[in-house]
């Protein structure tokens, strides 16, 4: 096999085999191939696309390429849920802690933030003394005994995604349809979990701008998982606006705090329970839908959800007071209000800008090795067709300084205030349960 057969194959829009495939990625991860031909591989993959049995393939061949996580030694139904990013999306806060007062076991493996869009991880840090190095005997017993884990990469998984991923990100390559979906669906799988929940945002705020594009993805990873013997179900949600009120760390995982005790924001306590039921129900837990939000909203009242939290949290060496008492937390110096500037409806909040605004106050980072600020960011008060008076509260900055003028500017900049009136936007647009 010569790799230059393999390239023009593809750029004439052939459909690759299974050891054409196998000999690119092993190759290319054992140094063989050079990224040059590689990068016009993928470039071709850009333009003429991947058909499902390909996409499996490459899948399959990236999972191959590392360590797998074997959930077999944990009883019950292990489940995983996976969230295409976005902002102020702290919905893993919320979701894993109600499944597992529900008797699922969540054996989770997140990423941290890069660019616009928050990590779940970089939150989980906000909270004082927590850590998310856990080794991995820990990692199982933990989720052995309390049902619930939420780390960092403990093994050493998809080495062939990770060069991959850094060899499109500098080659105009990531957007593509089946590359996007074998990188994100070779990590689940090689997660170990018998059950993957796939949150495809839509929007702005994410990566996938349009619903029929990410009808595409959601298809396309759906049909990955199955194929590969996973139950595998994707949602399709709104990133047109930020997920609740806060963008940055500590004040996500307060959010969450306060949707674990029943006082959530509208949209996300909505997309919270959804996200649960949705498990619930992939799962066999509850038999339908009633039962599955009967079951969620009885497990966040009784305290339940907020009990496993709070378990996570001392186990995994944070202070779990500081579910009681936020101040813990820290805080940012100060506080900077934004007003509309007139009266009328919200017709817009631009929601990379307002991402970009919490990176600029230092709650993101553009480079891998920035530093995270936890206590800094921002609160949203109001939604897409919110009617709003001159004056009226939009959003408040927490600043330590960094940035703060352009963040101010950029903020304000970020809301379209219009005279019509403008509907409330829907936070579920559609449910995939087959490819
Ligand atoms: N996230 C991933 O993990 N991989 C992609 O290709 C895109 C987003």
């Amino acid at each position: 096999m010569r790799v230059v057969d393999i390239i023009i194959k593809k750029k004439q829009g052939g459909i690759l085999t299974k050891e054409e495939i196998h000999f690119i990625i092993d190759g290319y991860v054992k140094g063989i191939i050079p990224d040059y031909q590689v990068s016009a591989l993928l470039m071709a993959i850009c333009f003429n696309g991947l058909n499902n049995e390909e996409q499996t393939n490459l899948t399959m061949e990236m999972l191959n390429s590392g360590e797998k996580i074997d959930l077999s030694t944990i009883d019950g139904i292990c489940v995983d849920k996976h969230s295409t990013g976005g902002v102020g999306d702290k919905t893993t806060l919320v979701v894993a802690p109600v499944v597992a007062a529900c008797g699922l076991k969540i054996a989770k493996m997140s990423g941290r933030g890069l660019g616009h869009t928050g990590g779940t991880l970089d939150k989980l840090e906000s909270i004082p003394g927590f850590t998310i190095s856990v080794e991995p005997e820990k990692f199982f017993k933990q989720v052995r005994e309390i049902g619930i884990a939420v780390v960092g990469q403990t093994a050493n998984i998809t080495p062939a995604d990770k060069k991959l991923y850094a060899l499109r990100d500098v080659t105009g390559t990531v957007e593509s349809v089946g590359l996007i979906a074998s990188s994100i669906m070779s990590k689940k799988l090689a997660s170990g979990a018998h059950s993957i929940l796939l949150d495809v945002k839509v929007g702005d705020g994410a990566f996938m701008k349009n619903i029929n594009d990410a009808r595409i993805l959601a298809k396309a990873m759906v049909s990955i998982g199955e194929a590969c013997g996973r139950k595998t179900v994707a949602m399709l949600t709104d990133m047109d606006q930020p997920l609740g009120e806060a963008v940055g760390n500590s004040l996500e995982v307060i959010e969450a705090i306060e949707t674990l005790k029943g006082r959530g924001t509208p949209d996300f306590q909505k997309l919270c329970h959804e996200i649960s039921a949705e498990m619930l129900l992939m799962t066999g837990t509850a038999n339908d839908k009633e039962e599955a939000m009967q079951l969620v909203e009885e497990k966040i009242q009784n305290g339940e959800a907020l009990e496993k939290f709070r378990q996570m949290i001392s186990y995994q060496h944070g202070n779990p007071e500081v579910i009681n008492n936020y101040d813990l937390f820290g805080k940012a110096n100060k506080v900077i209000e934004v007003r509309s500037d007139k009266d009328g409806y919200v017709d817009k909040i631009k929601t990379l800008q307002v991402g970009n605004v919490a990176m600029l106050l230092g709650a993101g980072r553009a480079t891998k090795d920035e530093k995270i600020d936890p206590v800094v960011g921002l609160e949203i008060k109001v939604k897409v067709g919110s009617k709003v008076s001159k004056n009226d509260l939009l959003a408040k900055i927490y600043s330590n300084g960094k940035n703060e003028e352009e963040a101010i500017r950029k903020l304000k900049d970020a809301f379209i205030v219009s005279d019509e009136f403008v509907e409330e936007q829907n936070i579920i647009l559609d449910i995939i349960t087959k490819a």
